[in-house]
C-alpha cells in the first residue's frame, strides 16, 4: 500500500504495526437475537414435545453477565410443572425403551448433526447467557456436545451386546449448573437416552437458554415427544424435581452442599444417584517440567472459562527450585491475557456469571490478602469502574498461601489460582491430597516414571499428565471423596444409567426375614446385652471381634447369646459398639499394605483362603446347620458355594482390567480400576457364611480393606472364620469383623469420614439410613433397598457388578507423540 496518499490511513496502519493492539473482532449475535425474538423473549417449559406455560405463570429474567441486559424471561417451575414433566417422561418411556437400539442410535446421531448444523446459534446463545467467550463456546463447548451425542449414539447401537444383562433405569431427573450449560446437558442427556431412558432436565437459573434451544432442536430432529423434557427454574425447581417419586435416577452437577442435600433427599427411595461436585484440583509442577508448557497449562487450568470450572487447576504446587522462575513466567503471561466482551473472538476471559459469584471471588481474594498472601494481577487489571459495566474479575495469582488457609481449601470458582511450593515428590502428593475434594489433578514433569509414580497416589478421578482440562466422551469423568461419585462419559458413564436385570427382578424380604434392625430384642438381648459369661457347660464360648488381624474383646465387654434354629444356645457373640467400629476402621485405614499388594498376591491369598475353608468344610457345614436349621445338604452347599466364590474372586483379582480409552487426541487415556481404600459392608441374616464371602471377597480381590458386619442373628458363621483368616496370610487390617446390632453399627460406618464406600444388604430402613447418613463425606453406597438376593445364584451373588462396585475408575491422560 505504498501508493496511498491518505496520511491518516498510513498513520493508522503504521500505528497498528507499532502497538500490535487487537482491534475488536465481534461475532454477530443476529441469529441468536432473532431466535429470542421469535419466542417473544418469553419461554415456557418443554414438556411432552411442546412449550408449555408454567402452571403458576411465574417467570424470571435471564441476563447477559457481560452487560447485565435481559435476554429473555423464562418459567419458574414449581411442583405442578415438575409433575407434568415427569408424567410426560413416564408416558414416553415404554415406546422409547422398546425401540430397537439401532433406532435409538439414529436419534442420537440426528441430535449430534443438529448440534453441528446449529453450532453458531448455540455457541452465541451460550456466550450471551453465560458471559463466557465465544472462542470457548465455539471451539470447545459446542464441538464437545456434538461429540458426546455421536459417541453415545454408538453406545445405543451396541447396547445389547456391550451391556448384555442390563436395562435402562427409567425416568431420569437431571440438574445441571451454569458453567457449561450445554455441555453438562450433553453429558447427562446423551447417556440417559442411549440407555433407553427418558429425561426431565433442569438447567441452572442463570443459563436456561441453550437447554431450551436444544430441546427445540431435538424436536425438530424428530426426537419423540416426552423423551426429553426441560423444566426451568431455580433451586426450588431442582429440589422439586429430585423429590419426585416418579424418578428412577437422579444426576446432579453443582456445589457439594447441594449434592449433600440431594443425597439426603433421595435416600431410601431406590433411586440411582450420581453426583459431580466441587473441586480444588492440584496443578503440580516438578523441577524438570517444561516450564513454558506448564505456564500455558496454568492458563488452561484456571483461566479457561473464567476459572468457573469444577476441575479447574486452582492450586499451583511448584517444586521449590523452579518456583521463582515459574512465577516470573506466569506473571509475564498474565499480562498478555485479554478479558472482555464474550462475543469478541479475541478474548481469553469473559464475565463472571452473576454478582453473587463475583462477590464470593472478591471476598475470598480479599481474605487471602488480609492473611498475608501475595496477590498478583496483571497491570491492565487496575481499571477503575470494573464490575459496573460487566461482571469481570481479573486473572489472579495468590502466592505464599498456607495449605490450610481458606483460599487454599475453598473452591473459589473464579479466575484465581493459589500457589504453594514443595521439595520432594512425597511432599507434592501430600499437599495435593490435602483437600476434602478429589476431582482432578494435573502433573507436569518430563520424567514419565515420576508422572506415573505420582498419578496413582493422587486422590482424584482424573489425572492429566502434562496437560489439563482435556475432556472427551470416550473417557469417564468424575470425582473421588467430596467431589462426588459416579462417572460421566465412556463405558463407565453408561453404567450410571443402567441397572442389572437381576437387580430389577429381586423381591422384597418377607415380613420376618430380618432381625429387627432397631434394637436388640430380636437378638435376645433383653435391652443392653449381657455381661460376657460362661455357658452352662462352664466353657467360655464367647467369640471375639476381629480387628487388625487379631481377635479382640469388645470395648463394652458385652456379649449376646446366639440361638440356633432349634432353640439351642450355641454360644455368645460380642456386642460391638461405636468404639469397636472406629477401631476396626482405624485398623483398616492402617492396612494399606493390602491395597499396595500386587493383584497376583491378592489372588494367592484368596486361593489360600478358599483352600483353608474347604479343608474345614464339614465343620462349617455343621455350624450352619445348627445355626440356620438348614438341611445338611443345604448347609454343605452353602460352604461349597462359598469356597467356589472365593476361587472365583481369586481368579478375578488379576483379571478385572482397566482400559485404554480411544480419546481423539495424541494421548493414551488409562482407565485404572482403583480400590476405594476402606470399604465397609453389612451382611444380611440369610446364608450367613455365603453372603459374607460374596460381599467380602470381591472387595478384597480389588484391594480394599474391609470392615464387615456379619449376620447379626448368626454371627458365629463369621467368627468361626477367624482361624481360617489367621492361616491364610491376609495382612492385618485387610479384613475386620465386628459383630453386634447391625444397623446400629452400620450407622457408625455410614457416618465415618474414613470409610470411602459402603455396601449394605438388609432391610429397606437400614438401606435408607445408610444412604442418608453417608451424605457427610459423600461416600459411595450400594444398598439393596430391602430386596432379597439369592446368594446361591451366581448371577445375583457374584461377578462384574460386584467388582465394579468394589472399584472406582481413575482416568490418567498421558500425551504422546511430537
Ligand atoms: P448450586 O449447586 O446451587 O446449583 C447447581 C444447580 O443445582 C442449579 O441448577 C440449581 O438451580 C440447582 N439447585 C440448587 N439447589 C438445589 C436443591 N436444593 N435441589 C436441587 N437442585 C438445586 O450452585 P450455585 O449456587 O450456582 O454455585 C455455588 C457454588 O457451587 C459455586 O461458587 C461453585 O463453587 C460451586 N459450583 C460447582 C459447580 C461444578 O461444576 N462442580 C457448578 C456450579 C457451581
Ligand atoms: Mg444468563
Amino acid at each position: 500500500m505504498s501508493t496511498t496518499t491518505d496520511p491518516s490511513a498510513s498513520d493508522s496502519v503504521k500505528g497498528i504495526f507499532e502497538t500490535m493492539d487487537y482491534g475488536p473482532a465481534p461475532e454477530s449475535d443476529q441469529q441468536a437475537q432473532a431466535w429470542l425474538e421469535r419466542h417473544g423473549r418469553t419461554f415456557g417449559h418443554v414438556i411432552g414435545g411442546r412449550f408449555v406455560e408454567p402452571a403458576a405463570g411465574e417467570r424470571f429474567a435471564t441476563v447477559h453477565p457481560g452487560d447485565g441486559r435481559e435476554l429473555a424471561r423464562v418459567a419458574q417451575g414449581d411442583e405442578a410443572d415438575v409433575d407434568a414433566a415427569v408424567r410426560a417422561a413416564q408416558e414416553a418411556l415404554p415406546a422409547w425403551r422398546a425401540l430397537p437400539p439401532h433406532q435409538r442410535a439414529r436419534h442420537l446421531y440426528a441430535l449430534a448433526r443438529h448440534v453441528q448444523k446449529h453450532a453458531r446459534l448455540l455457541a452465541v446463545l451460550e456466550a450471551l447467557d453465560n458471559g463466557k467467550t465465544i472462542r470457548e463456546t465455539r471451539d470447545i463447548d459446542v464441538p464437545l456436545v456434538a461429540r458426546h451425542f455421536t459417541h453415545h449414539a454408538g453406545w445405543a447401537q451396541l447396547l445389547e451386546s456391550e451391556f448384555a444383562g442390563y436395562r435402562g433405569v427409567g425416568v431420569c431427573g437431571q440438574v445441571i449448573p451454569w458453567n457449561f450449560p450445554l455441555l453438562m446437558l450433553a453429558w447427562k442427556v446423551a447417556p440417559a437416552l442411549a440407555a433407553g431412558n427418558t429425561v426431565v432436565l433442569k438447567p441452572a437459573e442463570f443459563t436456561p437458554l441453550s437447554a431450551l434451544a436444544f430441546a427445540e432442536l431435538a424436536l425438530e430432529a424428530g426426537l419423540p415427544p416426552g423423551v426429553l423434557n426441560v423444566v426451568t427454574g431455580d433451586g426450588r425447581t431442582g429440589a422439586a424435581l429430585v423429590a419426585h417419586p416418579g424418578l428412577a435416577k437422579v444426576a446432579f452437577t453443582g456445589s457439594t452442599e447441594v449434592g449433600r442435600q440431594i443425597r439426603q433427599a433421595t435416600a431410601g427411595r431406590g433411586v440411582k444417584l450420581s453426583l459431580e461436585l466441587g473441586g480444588k484440583s492440584p496443578f503440580i509442577v516438578f523441577d524438570d517440567a517444561d516450564l513454558d508448557s506448564a505456564v500455558e497449562g496454568v492458563v488452561d487450568a484456571i483461566w479457561f472459562n473464567q476459572g468457573e470450572v469444577c476441575c479447574a487447576g486452582s492450586r499451583l504446587l511448584v517444586q521449590e527450585s523452579v518456583a521463582a522462575a515459574m512465577e516470573d513466567k506466569l506473571r509475564a503471561r498474565m499480562e498478555t491475557l485479554r478479558e472482555g466482551p464474550s462475543l469478541d473472538k479475541a478474548m481469553d476471559i469473559g464475565a463472571i456469571i452473576a454478582p453473587v459469584q463475583l462477590d464470593k471471588i472478591t471476598r475470598l481474594v480479599e481474605q487471602c490478602r488480609a492473611e498475608g498472601g501475595r496477590c498478583y494481577q496483571p497491570s491492565w487489571a487496575a481499571r477503575p469502574g470494573d464490575g459496573e459495566a460487566g461482571l469481570y474479575f481479573p486473572p489472579t495469582l495468590l502466592a505464599d498461601v498456607a495449605p490450610a488457609s481458606t483460599a487454599a481449601q475453598e473452591e473459589i470458582f473464579g479466575p484465581v489460582i493459589v500457589s504453594m511450593t514443595f521439595r520432594t515428590p512425597e511432599e507434592a502428593v501430600a499437599l495435593a491430597n490435602d483437600t476434602r475434594y478429589g476431582l482432578a489433578a494435573s502433573v507436569w514433569t518430563e520424567n514419565v516414571n515420576l508422572a506415573l509414580d505420582v498419578a496413582p497416589k493422587l486422590e482424584a478421578g482424573v489425572v492429566w499428565v502434562n496437560c489439563t482440562n482435556v475432556f472427551d466422551a470416550a473417557s469417564g469423568f468424575g470425582g473421588y471423596r467430596e467431589s462426588g461419585f459416579g462417572r460421566e462419559g465412556g463405558r463407565e458413564g453408561m453404567f450410571e444409567y443402567l441397572v442389572p436385570e437381576w437387580e430389577v427382578e429381586l423381591e422384597p424380604y418377607g415380613e420376618d426375614a430380618l432381625v429387627d434392625p432397631a434394637g436388640g430384642d430380636a437378638l435376645g438381648l433383653g435391652g443392653g446385652g449381657a455381661e460376657r459369661g460362661e455357658s452352662a457347660s462352664g466353657i467360655d464360648r464367647t467369640a471375639k471381634l476381629y480387628i487388625g488381624g487379631k481377635q479382640a474383646r469388645p470395648d463394652g465387654h458385652y456379649a449376646y447369646p446366639v440361638i440356633g434354629a432349634d432353640g439351642a444356645h450355641l454360644g455368645e457373640a460380642p456386642l460391638g459398639n461405636r468404639k469397636d467400629v472406629r477401631d476396626a476402621v482405624e485398623a483398616a485405614r492402617k492396612g494399606g499394605a493390602w491395597s499396595k499388594a500386587t493383584a497376583h498376591t491378592r489372588a494367592q491369598v484368596l486361593y489360600y483362603l478358599a483352600e483353608n475353608l474347604d479343608a474345614r468344610a464339614r465343620e462349617f457345614g455343621e455350624r450352619l446347620r445348627s445355626l440356620t436349621g438348614a438341611s445338611s445338604e443345604d448347609a454343605g452347599r452353602e460352604v461349597t458355594t462359598a469356597v467356589r466364590r472365593l476361587f472365583s474372586y481369586a481368579a478375578w483379582a488379576d483379571k478385572y482390567d482397566g482400559a485404554v480409552h480411544a480419546t481423539p487426541y495424541r494421548n493414551v487415556t488409562l482407565a485404572m480400576n482403583e480400590p476405594w481404600g476402606v470399604l465397609a459392608l453389612a451382611c444380611p441374616d440369610e446364608a450367613p457364611l455365603l453372603a459374607l464371602v460374596s460381599l467380602t471377597a470381591p472387595a478384597l480381590a480389588m484391594g480394599n480393606r474391609v470392615v464387615a458386619l456379619p449376620s447379626p442373628r448368626w454371627p458365629l458363621a463369621a467368627t468361626d472364620l477367624y482361624q481360617v483368616l489367621d492361616t491364610s496370610d491376609l495382612p492385618p487390617g485387610a479384613l475386620n469383623i465386628v459383630t453386634g446390632v447391625r444397623d446400629e453399627l452400620a450407622e457408625v460406618l455410614a457416618r465415618h469420614a474414613d470409610v470411602a464406600a459402603m455396601w449394605y444388604v438388609g432391610g429397606a430402613e437400614g438401606s435408607a439410613m445408610v444412604e442418608r447418613e453417608s451424605a457427610d463425606n459423600l461416600k459411595s453406597t450400594w444398598v439393596n433397598h430391602g430386596k432379597r438376593r439369592d446368594w446361591f445364584d451366581a448371577r445375583q451373588g457374584e461377578g462384574r457388578d460386584y467388582l465394579r462396585h468394589a472399584t472406582r475408575v481413575k482416568n490418567i491422560w498421558v500425551p504422546y507423540g511430537e
